[in-house]
């Protein structure tokens, strides 16, 4: 339909993507998270399956159901990520696509018992989580590597910087200044950006966006061909 990228033009094709939040632990009953709430990277995932793909989701938490013929594998810390992102990746994928809003910090250690309000003030030490997508995209192996940005400022360039940093083949930029959009809303506006060109997307529904993305990367990750 309309609706959809072009019928089978990933058949074949094994793609893995991460979408939603990580959640690190600061005690048994606490964590750190975000609201990013998974639709896009759900509704890539079932437009992908739609137009062939093979596709696995390593998810974090979300409310939503498994799009059809999509398999998902549920993680929670942003180092679950990484572990069943590479997993994913050595049984073999074409196209990796990172959704998630991985969380940049963890507690550098989850207490044991739940911290009791005994203090006036606190402070958590945080330390830094491992990049799935740029761990994934430095493998000699590396699949066809697609990132997100979600930006409030200086979006293109940002989002230019992060594909270059991590050598990506593929960045989709959003600007989440915009009220109403991105972050856990149903529409979306992007911008997408290739090494050697750009494109507009939307505004639209999200899955309208995941149809029109799923067909632009189908056509370039067989121009570069791994
Ligand atoms: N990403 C990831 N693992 C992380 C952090 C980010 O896989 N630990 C991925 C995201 O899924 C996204 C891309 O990297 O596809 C860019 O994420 P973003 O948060 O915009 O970039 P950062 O490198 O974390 O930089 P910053 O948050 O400082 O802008
Ligand atoms: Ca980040």
């Amino acid at each position: 339909g309309s609706s959809g990228a072009a019928e089978g033009v990933l058949t074949g094709q094994r793609l893995v993507i991460t979408a939603g939040p990580t959640r690190e632990p600061i005690d048994p009953v606490r964590y750190i998270s975000n609201h990013s709430s998974g639709k896009m990277g759900y509704a890539i995932a079932g437009a992908a399956a739609r137009a062939g793909a093979r596709v696995i989701v390593i998810s974090g938490p979300v409310n939503l159901d498994a799009p059809d013929g999509v398999e998902v594998r549920p993680v929670v810390t942003a180092d679950d990520m990484l572990r069943e992102s590479e997993r994913a990746v050595s049984e073999g994928c074409d196209v990796f696509i990172a959704t998630a809003a991985v969380a940049d910090y963890r507690p550098e250690s989850c207490a044991g018992d739940k911290i009791k309000k005994t203090r006036d003030a606190m402070s958590l030490a945080l330390v830094r989580n491992p990049d799935t997508l740029a761990t994934i995209a430095a493998r000699p192996d590396a699949p066809f590597t697609v990132g997100f940005a979600a930006e409030t400022t200086e979006v293109a360039r940002y989002a230019t910087d992060k594909m270059q940093r991590k050598k990506l083949n593929m960045i989709v930029a959003n600007d989440v200044s915009t009220p109403g959009l991105g972050f856990n809303s149903d529409h979306n506006a992007v911008t997408v950006f290739w090494p050697e060109g750009q494109q507009a997307i939307g505004p639209d529904s999200k899955h309208s966006i995941a149809a029109q993305l799923v067909a632009l990367i189908a056509e370039h990750s067989k121009k570069v061909g791994n």
